[in-house]
Formats: structure tokens, C-alpha cells, sequence
């Protein structure tokens, strides 16, 4: 059974998890512009080897926060209120892309509270200039009415080939949740993601094991960057999955439940 909570503190009127299963500690982080539903087709089976939080980053779900502009280290500090919340003091920190970048933002912060860092088509790298100005140019037309548009060729092109030829069905649901996200929500995770420094010192003096997944046609955080830091740490866990784009707990989520489960039990070896 998959249990939504909410708790309030200072800075969040409200902060909502999913939480479900029982064992050692597993986040799982979503990424832009998603919810904590994101993951839905992986937690039942992880779910009875580990404690699945999936929290929803402020601005998704029920999730807001009043402390001022959102940025990922304000998504990481999300993550570890919740993680307070529950009375855990380590955990396997995984971020799905801009979830990703939450996650190394936690890894950076409470290292302490870090058992492991699981990177699902993300990277450790900065914007560059020219995405930064991809990111303004898209918020300019969300802020002209065009959030419908943006999201639906966003979204569908988060996906593989093959993928969007088998499983249109997926993707479209996948896009109505997007859709459900307010303008507002969206601006600010664009402004939050073009503010982000690098973090590939958080990799390179990582105590704790990293995992790479990553998509041979995912067109958001293209292979060949990722397969320029999958080596940095001095533990890494990488796949490469064939037939899958930017999302494969949708696309491969088979692969992906067994590559998590194994890092997730290694990091708590
Ligand atoms: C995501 O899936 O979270 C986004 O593609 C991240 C990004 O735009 O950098």
C-alpha cells in the first residue's frame, strides 16, 4: 500500500511523500516536470526489499514552499526534512534528471546522511549558456499561454523510438500528469535548473558508491556527457540501456528495479 503523507514546517506550509515497503531506505527523487507518481511502475517490486520515499519537490504534488526562490539545494533540504520526518538517518539518495540534481545537492549537503547516490539520466554538470538561453526561451512561451504546447513536445520527446512507437498510451498519461503542474511550478524548476552550480566534486570526493543509469537515445542528458563522469567517483555503478531515452522507469523498468535493488543493496552491505 502506497501511503501519502504531508507534515508542515517553517519554511514548507506543506511537504508530501509517497512512502511504501519496508527494509533499508531507498529515495527516489523526481525530475521536471513530473510528480512522486514518476516512479509508480518500480516501487511495487523494490518495495518488498526497501523503504520506497518518493517525496514531491515543491511546486509538485501537494509540496510548497515560502522560504523564497525554489533552487535545487532548496529541493535537497525537501528530501532531508522528509528523511528527518521519518526518523531515518541514512538512506540511498536516487534523482531522476533534475531529480538528479536535487540528489547531488543532498549528497553535497548532509554526505553524512548519503549511503548512496543513484544518478537516473542526469548529470553533474552546470547548464551551459546555450541551455540556459533554451530554458529562457521556453519559460518566455510558458509565460505566453504556451504551457499546453511546451509540455506536450517536452514530454514526448523524453522517450526512445521504439518506445514511443509501442507505448503511446504511457506517454500521453505521462503527459496529462505533466500537464497537471502549474505555470508557475514549471518557471520556477527551469529558473531553479539554469541557477545550479556543477557538482562534479561532490563526485570525485564521493565516500559513498554512485550509480549511473543512462539512456543510449535520451535526448535531455545525452549518453556521451554522461559516460564523461560515470568514472569520477571511486565507486561507480553504470548501465547503459538499449531501446530507452530519458525515462526508464518507464521505458526499461524491469532493468531498472534490478540495477536499483543491486545498489541499493550494496550501498547497505
Ligand atoms: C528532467 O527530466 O528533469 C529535465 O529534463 C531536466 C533538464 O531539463 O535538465
Amino acid at each position: 500500500m502506497v501511503a501519502y503523507h504531508t507534515f508542515e514546517t517553517e519554511s514548507f506550509p506543506k511537504i508530501a511523500y509517497r512512502k511504501i515497503g519496508s527494509g533499508d531506505p531507498l529515495v527516489l527523487i523526481h525530475g521536471f516536470p513530473e510528480n512522486s507518481t514518476l516512479w509508480q511502475q518500480i516501487w511495487p517490486e523494490l518495495s518488498e526489499r526497501f523503504t520506497i520515499i518518493a517525496p514531491d519537490l515543491p511546486g509538485s504534488g501537494e509540496t510548497v514552499y515560502n522560504g523564497g526562490a525554489l533552487s535545487v539545494e532548496v529541493m535537497a533540504l525537501t528530501v532531508q526534512r522528509v528523511l528527518e520526518h521519518e526518523g531515518i538517518e541514512e538512506a540511498v539518495i536516487a534523482g531522476h534528471s533534475m531529480g538528479g540534481y536535487a540528489a547531488l545537492a543532498f549528497a553535497d549537503f548532509f554526505p553524512e546522511m548519503t549511503k548512496g547516490l543513484s544518478l537516473v539520466h542526469t548529470t553533474a554538470y552546470a547548464d551551459t549558456e546555450e541551455k540556459k538561453e533554451t530554458r529562457r526561451k521556453a519559460i518566455g512561451i510558458i509565460r505566453k499561454g504556451g504551457k499546453d504546447v511546451f509540455v506536450r513536445q517536452m514530454v514526448g520527446n523524453l522517450f526512445s523510438d521504439w518506445f514511443k512507437e509501442n507505448h503511446a498510451a504511457a506517454i500521453n498519461r505521462q503527459i496529462e500528469t505533466s500537464l497537471v503542474l502549474p505555470e508557475d511550478s514549471l518557471v520556477d524548476f527551469y529558473n531553479a535548473m539554469i541557477n545550479r552550480p556543477g557538482r562534479v566534486e561532490v563526485l570525485r570526493s564521493a565516500a559513498f558508491p554512485v550509480q549511473w543509469i543512462i539512456g543510449k537515445e535520451d535526448n535531455a542528458t545525452p549518453m556521451a556527457q554522461a559516460l564523461q563522469q560515470c568514472y569520477l567517483a571511486n565507486v561507480n555503478f553504470v548501465s547503459v540501456y538499449a531501446n530507452c531515452g530519458h525515462m526508464s522507469m518507464m521505458e526499461q523498468p524491469a532493468k531498472l528495479i534490478s540495477d536499483l535493488g543491486t545498489f541499493t543493496a550494496y550501498c547497505f552491505k
